[in-house]
């Protein structure tokens, strides 16, 4: 299968406001695959936003959202009564809006009806159903793997590429079998030999040298997330861009959301650190901090946000999204 973009880069999908469009655009317009993370994202903004990019190129660029399976809620009222003082801190009602996220099977329409060059997708593997819609429309299916196991499922599922997504990456682990926390080389070096299908590496590559040491483990792209969030085109809040410059440690924790997820440590990680593993599921937990998140965003205070980013986050370089990638060619050679 041939890549319909000619470098060997991906701007990593990331949710919630840090995948613009003028980030998408400029990577498309550099040779690049841009992604949209819309996990979050209404189908009409989702519609509008593949719009606006081919409006400005013909270049490619990928849609992403998370797959997962929602679980029931369990017994909140000990979990409410733990955030009851962020909360208050922040002037927010004791129970926030726990109602249904934005429905997948709209997200996914719309997808089919903005027909952007990739669906891809992480939490979870797409259907059946959903790679034959996207064969029909000419729509590529990349899904996201974090172990051999899940390599090969995906393999079995056909899809077009494989996003191997190694324990040093920021944001959210896509996990969706038994959780293994496994590099990204070493994640390479089990998969290479094995999966035929084309395979993309993520976690912690921050330069062209990082790019050509995957290429030459066997991986056909590399898609940076951490990178691209200092560019001057990511929609990356001014208190995170900060930290970004910082010197603190990263952490994975299922704390700030039910699910793993690496990030840069804070006040809120303290607090939060003692509930790991006994958090309700992804949809209630995410929905439980997403607005003490927000409050602190907007305070500009970065102390109660989520700080996500990957291992290599030191090595970020803040310029616009075309000077990074042509950086990380130039570094390849
Ligand atoms: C802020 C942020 C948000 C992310 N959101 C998503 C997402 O919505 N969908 C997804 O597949 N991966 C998401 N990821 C993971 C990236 O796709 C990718 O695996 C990761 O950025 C690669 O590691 P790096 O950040 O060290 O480059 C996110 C990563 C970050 C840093």
């Amino acid at each position: 299968m041939q890549f319909p973009f000619a470098l060997p880069l991906i701007q990593a999908p990331m949710a919630g406001g840090f995948t613009t469009v003028a980030l998408v655009t400029e990577v498309a317009k550099a040779g690049a695959l841009g992604s949209f993370g819309m996990a979050y994202t209404e189908p009409s903004k989702i519609i509008e936003d593949c719009a606006a990019v081919k409006a400005q190129t013909d270049g490619a660029f990928a849609v992403n959202l998370f797959l997962h399976e929602g679980e029931k809620p369990t017994d909140l009222s000990d979990i409410l009564a733990f955030l009851k003082p962020l909360r208050e801190k922040y002037n927010l009602p004791l129970i926030p809006n726990l109602s249904p996220k934005i429905s997948l099977s709209h997200q996914f329409e719309a997808i089919i009806a903005a027909k952007p060059s990739v669906f891809s997708s992480t939490l979870g593997a797409p259907t059946g159903e959903m790679i034959k819609a996207c064969k029909e429309r000419g729509i590529l299916v990349f899904g996201t793997a974090t172990t051999l196991e899940e390599a090969l499922f995906l393999e079995e599922r056909g899809v077009d590429a494989i996003v191997l997504q190694g324990v040093e990456a920021g944001g959210h682990r896509g996990t969706f079998l038994e959780s293994n926390d496994i590099g990204i080389f070493a994640l390479l070096e089990c998969c290479a030999p094995c999966v035929k299908t084309p395979l993309i590496a993520a976690g912690g590559i921050m330069s062209g040298r990082g790019v050509k040491a995957a290429l030459t483990l066997g991986a056909r792209a590399a898609m940076l997330g951490t990178a691209f969030m200092s560019t001057l085109e990511a929609g990356t809040p001014m208190p995170h861009r900060e930290l970004l410059k910082g010197k603190r440690n990263t952490v994975l924790t299922a704390a700030y959301t039910g699910r793993k997820a690496r990030g840069i440590t804070n006040k809120l990680y303290d607090e939060l650190k003692n509930l790991e593993g006994q958090t309700p599921p992804f949809d209630v937990m995410n929905a439980l901090t997403r607005d003490i998140r927000g409050a602190s965003m907007k305070a500009n205070d970065a102390e109660y946000m989520s700080l996500w980013a990957g291992q290599g986050y030191r090595a970020s370089r803040e310029m616009s999204a075309k000077d990074l990638i042509e950086t990380l060619i130039h570094e390849m050679i």
